[in-house]
């Protein structure tokens, strides 16, 4: 594993818009799996910034994202296909039958979740997959467990998660209790990963994931097993490496 120690959080967002662009520079038709949450917003920034000054396009990109609520439409403004649209897909000029992120609505979640592996196989997997980290340790929104969920799959979210991503929300009751997110393997499919950490509150699990015991009790610790994985933290993030 490679581990990137940035100065701050506008450090590592430029850090991580590189990696992601010379990507794209590399491989035009590249297959990115994609994050939500306040710690790639930077990232998105400056990738929409390299974009309009020419240095990468998107018209060849497929996308898929790690996770959607479940129960939420696409146009309700907390779902994470209006974050995506909002933070990166409406300034960049990326095709919209190549994005892809779970029906939150479906009516047959099986199908839901075996449709979404089949087309990421489809497309070849995922080129880099970008992720951030949960404080109790889960990427995707794969949640502290007895096993590894391996594929795409219907969570329900930890109180924890559900307390986290109620900033997001008018209260904690609004936060939705289930998603439908990636699995393990699917994550650890891909051929790169990028993750990312910032801030105090991530530098435990930070620590956990990268240097503690590989368990489902700490899903991301599964990353150790990843043959290129990179991470970029910020310094406050890196405290107890
Ligand atoms: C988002 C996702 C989650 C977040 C994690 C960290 O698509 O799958 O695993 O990456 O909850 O969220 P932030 O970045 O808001 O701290």
């Amino acid at each position: 594993m490679k581990v990137i120690i940035a100065r701050d959080y506008k450090e590592l967002s430029k850090k991580a818009s590189s990696i992601l662009a010379s990507q794209l520079i590399l491989k035009p038709e590249s297959v990115l799996g994609l994050a939500t949450g306040s710690t790639p917003i930077g990232t998105y920034e400056e990738l929409i910034k390299l974009h309009k000054q020419g240095v990468i396009s998107f018209s060849s990109v497929t996308t898929f994202n790690l996770d959607e609520y479940y129960g939420l439409d696409s146009n309700n403004p907390n779902s994470y296909s209006y974050f995506m649209r909002d933070k990166l897909f409406n300034h960049i000029d990326i095709d919209n039958n190549r994005v892809h992120i779970p029906n939150g609505l479906t009516k047959d979640i099986q199908k839901e979740c075996q449709a979404y592996e089949k087309k990421i196989i489809g497309k070849g997997g995922i080129d880099i997959q970008l992720l951030g980290i949960g404080r109790n340790g889960h990427i995707g929104f794969n949640e502290p467990d007895i096993k590894f969920e391996a594929i795409t799959h219907l969570v329900n979210l930890d109180t924890d998660t559900i307390y986290a991503n109620a900033r997001f929300f008018k209260d904690v009751k609004g936060v939705p209790k289930k998603a439908i997110s990636m699995g393990i393997k699917t994550i650890m499919n891909s051929k790169k990963i990028l993750l990312l950490a910032s801030g105090e509150e991530k530098a435990q699990i930070v620590y956990d994931t990268l240097y503690g015991k590989i368990t489902p009790e700490t899903p991301a610790s599964v990353l150790q097993l990843h043959p290129n994985l990179i991470v970029i933290v910020d310094k406050q993030a890196a405290k107890y490496l």
